[in-house]
């Protein structure tokens, strides 16, 4: 089909058709916010269902007689995202929060000495990770202000990898980037900035909210040592899904910052002594108690995304976003956007960013217009385009709905507010 700007619509290959009926897409919406909160699919839904028949028929039993059992949960869903990033199977664990497993991983591996006792995260990292790494300095009893080093981007709203690389100086202990910048949709060049990080000599730290499920990592050949991420985007584990983190081997023997009996070797557990040996592997990086139900959606969800397997979503993704920006420079650029993702496909992730001054407004009219985007500062209305369940189409209606919206000015009506933007 051609749009009325004369750009070809791809058509829609049968394993796009068979992904999408997999979802539940709301009903008369086109959903464009699945790097903030991925939708449901059926397989999530009836593992979800199956967790709780189990609650219901097993009670306590559940822990160990469930299937899955909920007792080795941690581990199977870690082996099945490590397969995602890279990873062997014991380096990864599914437990917690990305803050929470930030602060565990950075309090664990930052061994801050007198000449070597700094931070360096980019400017624009997602709050909660500057949050997070400032917890971890303070309780080190060292300041944030002197010891929190930032790299600000460039004035295209880039992160220029080289001055990255310049600013591991010698000072610089430990070193925490994104895949996916989440703002502006760029991706970072991780192998390079990791080995760039090793040679230093600083521990290397990646936040892969905006990636994992949306393109390839290789974080055991790239030598990182320790990543963080979501559930609840590209995984579609559901709203609060627990986090992952990997831990290279090497950090194995490492006492984490935080220790609870969830990390002891699963054999001693019920030893029930506070001096219980840990797990040998990443599992130790638990805590307490596993959040079973934030856990089971996963089951099903990570199911679906390897039957995809992440070489189709990758490459269906940029065919999607390669095709929005395309509509974007026919459409939207003579209506005073401008798009703040890069796009050099290798330097992209799985989202557009699009910049506007009445961005907030226009997502508002978006929105009641059934198309569900979401707006991050400064003026940026991000689109994402998801491999598993967004079509061509959705693209299509999109921007004609956002040149329509800024063409009539109907952004106008709306009160200025702040919005939800989670
Ligand atoms: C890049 C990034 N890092 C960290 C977080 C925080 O995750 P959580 O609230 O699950 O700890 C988010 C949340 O959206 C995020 O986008």
């Amino acid at each position: 089909m051609l749009n009325d700007q004369h750009i070809a619509e791809p058509s829609e290959d049968e394993r796009a058709r068979y992904f999408r009926s997999q979802f539940y897409v709301p009903d008369g919406q086109i959903y464009m916010d699945g790097n903030s909160l991925g939708l449901l699919c059926r397989p999530a839904e009836d593992a979800l269902n199956r967790v709780v028949a189990d609650w219901r028929t097993l009670g306590v039993q559940g822990w160990t007689e469930a299937n899955p059992q909920w007792f080795g949960l941690a581990e199977q869903l870690g082996a099945l995202q490590a397969e995602l990033i890279g990873a062997s199977a014991s380096e990864v664990i599914v437990t917690n929060s990305t803050t929470i497993n930030l602060i565990q991983a950075v309090g664990t591996l930052f061994d801050p000495s007198l000449d070597c006792n700094k931070i360096l995260c980019d400017a624009g990292a997602f709050p909660s990770d500057l949050m997070a790494i400032k917890s971890v300095l303070r309780s080190k009893g060292l300041s944030p202000e002197e010891h929190l080093k930032l790299v600000s981007p460039d004035s295209n709203g880039y992160l220029d990898e080289e001055k990255i690389i310049n600013a591991i100086t010698d000072d610089i202990a430990l070193v925490l980037l994104p895949s996916v910048v989440y703002t502006t949709g760029q991706l970072l060049d991780m192998g390079k900035l990791s080995a760039a990080a090793r040679a230093k000599g600083a521990v290397i730290g990646l936040d892969l909210s905006h990636s994992i499920g949306a393109l390839q990592h290789s974080l055991d050949a790239w030598g990182v040592d320790f990543a963080v991420w979501c559930g609840y985007k590209y995984l579609n584990g559901g709203p609060g899904a627990a986090g992952g983190i990997y831990i290279n081997q090497k950090h194995f023997e490492a006492i984490p910052a935080l220790t609870g009996w969830f990390g002891a070797d699963k054999s001693r557990q019920f030893d029930f002594s506070d001096d219980i040996p840990l797990a040998s592997n990443a599992g130790r990086f638990q805590v307490g108690t596993p959040n079973i139900l934030s856990m089971a959606p996963l089951v099903g969800s990570l199911s679906l995304v390897s039957e995809a397997g992440i070489p189709w979503i990758r490459s269906r993704s940029l065919a999607l976003t390669d095709y929005l920006i395309a509509l974007f420079e026919l459409q939207l650029e003579p209506l005073g956007f401008e798009l703040v993702t890069p796009r050099e496909p290798d330097y992209r992730g799985g989202h557009v960013s699009l910049k506007h001054p009445e961005a907030m407004r226009i997502c508002q009219v978006l929105r009641t217009k059934g198309i569900i985007p979401d707006y991050r500062p400064n003026n940026i209305v991000r689109l994402a385009p998801v491999a598993l369940y967004n079509s061509f189409e959705d693209c299509t209606i999109t921007v004609k709905t956002l040149a329509q919206i800024v063409r009539d000015r109907e952004f106008e009506t709306v009160p200025v507010s702040r919005g939800v933007v989670t």
